[in-house]
């Protein structure tokens, strides 16, 4: 989720000494699970994180050190939204820079909206959190109307739903396409991938 705009007035985040600093899965989730009270937004952000790790893992082949980077940055993006919505994602961002975090893991979270935040995707893991988000909520949004939720669901119907201006409203169609221009990758082949690596993250 990216609505509001909240530029954030600086380019560099955390701090290179910290480089390969992470929370550790426990505490990750006591983070979320204390920032943010809504089911639905946690489901959400354990979607992203999902993903962004098989893609690291799969298409990057990164090391499961990497790979938990990715997932942690996914894991945390939307952290602040419901407690501090005017101040989202300035937040989670001074919280990971107090608690000393990699500074890759803090950019990644800062550009998962470049028109919101003002901050440009630069490596890969910055430009995929861009691509999944959005993207990953709309996948889910039709999973959850679907009477088989994502059984047998293909990227020809996710497609529709992106042309159907109604359907998720909330989903910006114009910061998918742009997300999915900074990279090398096809439409179908993303949600395809999205659709396999999120449906049973519960
Ligand atoms: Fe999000």
């Amino acid at each position: 989720m990216t609505q509001l705009n909240h530029l954030l007035f600086k380019s560099e985040f955390g701090s290179p000494q910290n480089a390969g600093n992470v929370l550790s899965e426990g505490e990750a989730m006591k983070l979320l699970k204390e920032w943010v009270p809504n089911n639905r937004l946690q489901l959400h952000m354990k979607q992203v994180a999902a993903v962004m790790k098989s893609w690291a893992l799969i298409k990057e082949n990164t090391s499961e050190e990497i790979a938990y980077k990715w997932w942690l940055a996914g894991l945390l993006h939307d952290a602040d939204w419901e407690r501090y919505p005017d101040l989202h994602c300035q937040k989670i961002i001074e919280e990971l820079e107090n608690r000393n975090i990699d500074p890759e893991i803090i950019h990644c979270i800062a550009s998962h909206g470049p028109r919101y935040f003002g901050i440009e995707p630069v490596n890969n893991m910055d430009k995929m959190i861009y691509v999944f988000d959005e993207l990953s909520g709309l996948i889910h949004a039709a999973a959850l109307i679907r009477p088989t939720g994502y059984e047998g669901m293909d990227a020809k119907s996710i497609k529709k739903k992106l042309k159907t201006p109604s359907f998720a409203a909330q989903v910006n169609r114009d910061d998918i396409t742009d997300a999915i221009s900074r990279t090398d990758n096809e439409l179908d082949d993303i949600i395809n991938f999205i659709i396999e690596h999120q449906k049973d993250i519960a």
